[in-house]
């Protein structure tokens, strides 16, 4: 291991991320009697441009209005490649109330971008004299976004999360899919002349897992388009936690529980982990470093594997 010690992720629950327009009002009170972790009030893909304003006076709104208990509360602003971005920044900072957790940067492709962000934040949170800084998260859904998504991860302590946007992440790749997220028809092996499909979103997913546990960054998996299909989220959903991924969006309430129960490690795991730990405590009380659970070997590399699962329970059980 390097020396450098891998800093540990925010501890707080992100199951699932829900998300709805900001312009829709009938949302919000919605958004907030979801079971949902965190909630993401939108200004960017889903507002069409002439509703942009009102969107973000309604978001501020609701921030103030609504009780949205102890969920992380986050609004997506717009990407920098638009007109929109400062507005939003600027309004919210100065506006809304501070029961804001975090704002959710869209299409990052540098560092440069979230350090532009947090000159913006910094510069008003100081003239408002806004004591709760606001935390980042961003979503990784360009070619540059991939490319640079380490030091996207490090560029600023503000950093929380980080998702990826297949819809977008497609297009800017040139990818030739439709549909957001999920299985693709096209994406198959031949062996015996049988088709086995493959997950052309694993090696971003995985990239972006590795960026986020070097900086102690969250690594959320983004939409699944199709709301219908609950067995094809609930098999995206469970490829990304099985590759380090906290949690994953919902853009419809139905996908809310899917998420929670892919990414609340079931009573089976807890117990099994909490078995690994006990069989390496009584294999080191012996001197042994390595011992024998269940017919395979466990060693010192189990217990740290053991003790995701159980920090993960025990953080959403005090959630
Ligand atoms: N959050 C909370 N509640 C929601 C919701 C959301 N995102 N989307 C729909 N609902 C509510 C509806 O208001 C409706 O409530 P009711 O039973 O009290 O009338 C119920 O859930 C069922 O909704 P349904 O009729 O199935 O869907 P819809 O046609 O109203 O909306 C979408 C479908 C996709 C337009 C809507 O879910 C939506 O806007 N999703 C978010 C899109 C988004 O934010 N995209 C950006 C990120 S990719
Ligand atoms: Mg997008």
């Amino acid at each position: 291991m390097s020396f450098r010690i891998q800093p540990a992720a925010p501890a707080r629950p992100n199951r699932c991320q829900l998300f709805g327009p900001a312009s829709n009002t009938k949302l919000p009170p919605k958004m907030a009697a979801s079971a949902a972790d965190v909630i993401n009030l939108d200004l960017e893909d889903s507002v069409a441009p002439d509703d942009k304003d009102t969107a973000r006076k309604l978001a501020i709104e609701a921030i103030g209005d609504v009780d949205w208990g102890t969920k992380t509360l986050s609004v997506r602003i717009n990407g920098l490649d638009t007109p929109w971005w400062y507005r939003d920044v600027v309004d919210l900072l100065e506006q809304a109330s501070d029961r804001l957790d975090q704002i959710m940067i869209p299409k990052v492709g540098c560092a440069g971008d979230i350090y532009a962000v947090d000159a913006l934040v910094t510069a008003v949170e100081r003239a408002k004299g806004r004591t709760k800084p606001i935390k980042f998260e961003v979503i990784i859904e360009s070619a540059a976004g991939i490319a640079h998504v380490e030091e996207i991860a490090a560029a600023s302590p503000r950093m929380e999360a980080m998702s990826l946007g297949a819809a977008d992440f497609a297009a800017s790749m040139g990818m030739a899919t439709t549909g957001i997220g999920g299985t693709q028809e096209n994406y198959y092996m031949i062996r015996e002349g049988q088709k086995h499909w493959s997950d052309p979103w694993h090696w971003a997913q995985a990239a972006i897992v590795a960026a986020c546990r070097t900086h102690g960054v969250l690594p959320v998996d983004g939409p699944f388009g199709d709301f219908s299909d609950d067995e094809g989220y609930r098999a995206q959903a469970l490829r990304s936690a099985t590759l380090g991924m906290v949690g994953k969006w919902a853009i419809h309430p139905k996908q809310v529980a899917l998420a929670n129960e892919v990414f609340t490690p079931s009573a089976e795991a807890v117990t099994e982990a909490r078995e690994i730990l006990a069989a390496m405590e009584e294999a080191k009380a012996k001197g042994e470093g390595a011992t024998v659970y269940k017919g395979r070997l466990v060693d010192i590399a189990s217990i740290k594997q053991a003790e995701v699962i159980v920090r993960q329970s025990e953080m959403i059980a005090a959630g």
